[in-house]
């Protein structure tokens, strides 16, 4: 077989980045090597997000410029996989009639049926099937894994496009899970980040064996050779103590959880069909505050939701202020097709939506610069992911409270490696190999 070339583009999440690492490796199977240069891929696939309107235009410009390559190209196909494929799946064709292949997230096993079936009319594939985590992958990154725990999503947020692009919630069995990881530790993998929308409600309808999110840290925190574990997103309602004990007392799990806020009014929380109130937010964050003190955390606000009043919005500013967070994610609130709240009145002018947005962000920004002041003078490990982006004879890695930390002194990529910190942004953290550390260590 000829080698044949693919090139990729993926939107969205790290769901998202998990798939495409999974077409690439079913690919790579078929004899397409992965290129650079669009405009000469045999084969231009795109994995796409829909979760803000935002996301959606950014994809249809770079699919019209696909649909030029095609007109230089003809023999070029074009597949789109991912969540805007399945919202739109019964325009696709129409609307883009030189797309080849369309799937959704639950059937991106198709796609190697459709290159290597004889007929090249267009087709669309579209079931919730199979999770793409039984698929090969072709790994971005050496010493990181993703996994997908679960796929599809119960939860019903007012505002959310995910549950009708990914089906219902599925989660893999515990067995097979553990088995992943030991390969990928076996691989060289030292940091796994365990993928599903509301990821501490896995396992709980596994048959025949129900499990927890608990259980699973706890069996993947014994694999030995495994650094480190985090995890994305928990779901406030779910976050019970037997996750934040886990979390406590399992060394490879990271100090840090990313917790989806979204609003801080209970009123607003209840439009959007969030199922906790304030205060059993602000409940969850003293519960893994009182068992994990030194803990970072994050979180994704929106702004702006239909009937979100002043008082309202205020709230939002008092939760952010009162927990602090280590980092925040903030959105304008984007109408969704077929959701819920795309069916109530947008009443919130879109000034008053940008100029709430400043102030969220301005204020997310002071706590957490505030709150990253507590790293400097101390010596943090630090797992190297390669130069500095902005200053390349410095390198650039992780702690384990997921900042960036850009620091001087000579470490390859995949180490870890102590790093004495000495400056702190709200974003970043500065510092120095510590030498005496690292020796003391060996
Ligand atoms: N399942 C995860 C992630 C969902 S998508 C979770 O529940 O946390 C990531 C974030 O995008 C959400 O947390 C939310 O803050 C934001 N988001 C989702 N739909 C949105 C919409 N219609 N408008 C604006 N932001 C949205
Ligand atoms: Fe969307 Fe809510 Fe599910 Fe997250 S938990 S994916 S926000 S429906
Ligand atoms: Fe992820 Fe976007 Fe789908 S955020 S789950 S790729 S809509």
């Amino acid at each position: 077989m000829s080698a044949r070339s693919v090139h990729i583009t993926t939107f969205g999440c790290q769901m998202n980045e998990h798939d495409s690492e999974r077409m690439l490796g079913m690919l790579d199977a078929l004899g397409y090597a992965p290129t650079e240069d669009r405009d000469a891929a045999d084969l231009i696939l795109f994995n796409t997000c829909s979760i803000r309107e935002k996301a959606d235009d950014r994809f249809v410009a770079h699919l019209r410029q696909a649909a030029a390559v095609k007109r230089r190209r003809p023999e070029t196909l074009i597949g789109v996989g991912g969540c805007w494929a399945q919202s739109v799946k019964d325009q696709v064709f129409r609307q883009f009639p030189f797309v080849d292949v369309a799937f959704g997230p639950g059937q991106v096993h198709k796609l190697a049926e459709f290159l290597t079936s004889d007929s090249l009319t267009a087709q669309g594939f579209f079931e919730f099937e199979g999770f793409t985590g039984h698929l090969p992958a072709r790994r971005a990154r050496d010493v990181q894994g993703w996994v997908q725990i679960s796929a599809g999503c119960n939860q019903r947020c007012s505002y959310c496009i995910v549950p009708s692009t990914r089906g219902r919630e599925v989660s893999r069995p515990l067995e097979e899970l553990v088995d992943e990881v030991r390969g990928l530790v076996a691989d060289g993998v030292r940091e796994v980040t365990l993928l599903g929308q509301n990821v501490n409600s896995w396992g709980v309808r596994l048959r025949p064996h129900p499990s927890t999110f608990a259980t699973l840290l706890r069996e993947l925190d014994a694999i030995e050779g495994l650094d480190r574990i985090r995890y994305t997103s928990p779901h406030p309602q779910d976050m019970k103590e037997d996750v934040v004990l886990a979390h406590a007392e399992c060394p490879s799990v990271c100090e840090h959880v990313h917790l989806p806020l979204q609003a801080g009014s209970s009123r607003i929380l209840k439009l959007m069909r969030r199922t906790y109130t304030r205060e059993h937010f602000l409940d969850r964050v003293a519960l893994i505050r009182e068992h994990v003190p030194d803990c970072a955390i994050t979180t994704d606000i929106i702004v702006g939701f239909p009937g979100e009043t002043e008082a309202d919005f205020q709230e939002t500013l008092e939760v952010v202020d009162e927990v602090g967070f280590d980092g925040a994610f903030t959105f304008i609130f984007s109408p969704r097709r077929d959701t819920e709240a795309a069916l109530m009145e947008d009443d919130v002018p879109h000034e008053v939506k940008v100029a709430r947005m400043e102030r969220l962000v301005e204020l997310v920004q002071r706590r957490a610069h505030e709150r990253a002041q507590r790293f400097v003078g101390r010596t943090l490990e630090v797992l190297v992911e390669g130069p500095s982006r902005h200053d390349p004879s410095r390198m650039r890695g992780r702690c384990r409270h997921n900042k960036v930390v850009n620091f001087e002194g000579l470490a390859v990529p995949g180490e870890l490696v102590p790093v004495e910190i000495t400056g702190a942004t709200s974003q970043t953290l500065t510092g120095e190999l510590s030498l005496v550390a690292r020796a003391a260590a060996f």
